[in-house]
């Protein structure tokens, strides 16, 4: 079976109090109960994980390398900054997907326009909300598919 590490970057653990008219009202509980009923429907293991910290973050990248075949991932704020969570993608030679709630190319903020954790991705998905992520389970099964993984 194939198995999927998703990891949630910082803030996103207040998901559904935090700007819900930018992010929308699921709790993280909520997105994490959707990604497990997608990747049951499509028969794939999925684990979840949260780190407010880029440490964090590389070390759930490292582990992901010991059991996982994908990688879906929104390093949040630290998708505009850290090329040390591009290294760790680069390093572990997994295809990672990332995944944003929001569209961010379409944000105010010119520095949500560059992403330099995207560079080490295969693709990206954004915009969609809590369907950003179950899309992306869907890349990961055609990935699979297509015997890319
Ligand atoms: C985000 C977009 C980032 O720019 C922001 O810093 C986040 C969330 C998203 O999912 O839309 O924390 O990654």
């Amino acid at each position: 079976m194939i198995k999927v590490m998703v990891i949630h970057g910082p803030n996103l653990d207040l998901l559904g109090e935090r700007e819900p008219e930018i992010y929308g009202s699921c709790s993280l509980a909520d997105i994490n109960a959707a990604i497990a009923a997608e990747a049951k429907l499509l028969g794939l293991e999925v684990r979840c994980e949260q780190s407010n910290s880029e440490g964090g973050i590389i070390d759930l990248i490292h582990e992901a390398r010991t059991w996982a075949n994908a990688i879906i991932i929104n390093p949040a704020g630290y998708t505009h900054t850290s090329v040390a969570i591009y290294d760790a993608l680069r390093a572990v030679r997994m295809p990672a997907i990332e995944v944003h709630l929001s569209n961010v190319a379409a944000r105010p903020e010119e520095f949500r326009h560059r992403s330099l954790t995207g560079a080490a991705c295969v693709g990206m998905i954004a915009g969609f909300h809590t369907a950003s992520y179950t899309l992306a389970l869907r890349a990961v099964k055609h990935l699979a598919d297509q015997a890319q993984l």
